[in-house]
């Protein structure tokens, strides 16, 4: 019987043992290649002779080129279009373009505007599909998050996170997370920014221990990691008025006293300082933002290996 394709798309939908077998391969696989040259692929080579195409809609550093050099670590290589070069860029169906790609690739990693297109895609792909960020979530970031934090302070099981500022895409997938992974989450942020209800809804069918609140100080409290994100989102259109509403969330040194004396900050990057954070705190101590860019490329490479089957 042949196995159903191994999307990477939203947390939510995967096993928590999986998502465990994901993290833990992750860190094996960093301690394993220590001080190597970046370049230098990993002694099994789980992605010898595949490709992966990369297609982007939107900005990107972080995830373009952890992608890529994951594939290379992984012994695979890889083939990278902005979406407004490709034929979909002109209203060829997404869903051709799967069946496509699909002859071509032996996985796709989508960053797209409209998270449903990144569904259809998926649901036309013969590969595996992995959401590189869509406007309602963002799964490899938060892998990269909690395998940053397990580094730093063990199991992320009963530790509580802190979500300050915007309710955007890359809380969601902290929400989604969550229940999967046994932490609390309190999120902070004003009514108008609050994260998506149907999210909060199924992370507490799933058991999820999750608080919102509008009071930053109530979300940080005893909290052992605190994140924020920027308060305009590639794709937001109300730059002022977001600026303006925001503003008494931001994470500075007074609010960062209210969590847990060795609290983490986190943030995904890019980074607004002086806007969602202080320069104080995120060029501070508890900061460990560099580490979290790093775990980007260290994550996905389990992603990929979990998508072709490797591992989980
Ligand atoms: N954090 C993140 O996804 O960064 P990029 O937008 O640079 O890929
Ligand atoms: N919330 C941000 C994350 C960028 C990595 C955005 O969607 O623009």
């Amino acid at each position: 019987m042949t196995q159903p394709v191994r999307h990477f798309l939203d947390l939510w939908r995967l096993e928590r043992g999986d998502l465990r077998a994901i993290l833990d391969d992750a860190r094996a696989r960093k301690a394993a290649r220590a001080g190597w040259p970046k370049g230098m692929a990993d002694a099994d080579r789980p992605a010898d002779g595949r490709t992966l195409a990369m297609i982007f809609e939107k900005h990107s550093t972080r995830t373009r080129f952890s992608f890529d050099a994951a594939m290379r670590q992984l012994g695979g290589s890889t083939i990278i279009s902005n979406a407004g070069d490709m034929q979909i860029g002109r209203g060829e169906p997404i869903e051709d373009t799967a069946r496509v790609l699909s002859r071509m690739v032996d996985a796709v990693m989508i960053r797209a505007n409209v998270h449903e297109d990144v569904e259809r895609f998926a649901l036309s792909s013969a590969v595996p599909v992995i959401n590189g960020l869509t406007d309602r979530s963002h799964p490899c970031q938060i892998m990269a998050d909690l395998l940053t934090f397990e580094e730093h302070r063990g199991s992320v099981e009963g530790r509580t996170f802190a979500w300050v500022g915007d309710g955007n895409n890359v809380c969601a997938s902290l929400i989604h997370a969550a229940p999967k992974l046994g932490f609390r989450l309190n999120i902070a942020s004003p009514a108008i920014y609050h994260p998506d209800l149907l999210d909060l809804a199924r992370a507490a069918e799933q058991q999820g221990q999750i608080m919102t609140t509008e009071d930053p100080r109530e979300a940080v409290r005893g909290a052992d990691c605190v994140i924020t994100d920027t308060w305009v989102s590639m794709g937001d259109t109300d730059h002022d008025e977001r600026l303006d509403t925001l503003e008494p969330y931001q994470v500075d040194e007074v609010l960062m006293d209210e969590a847990h004396a060795d609290a983490l900050f986190m943030h995904c990057l890019p980074a607004h300082r002086g806007e969602e954070v202080s320069d104080a705190v995120i060029d501070g101590p508890q900061s460990v933002i560099f580490d979290e860019a790093e775990n980007r490329l260290h994550a996905q490479k389990s992603i990929l290996a979990w998508c072709f089957g490797k591992i989980g």
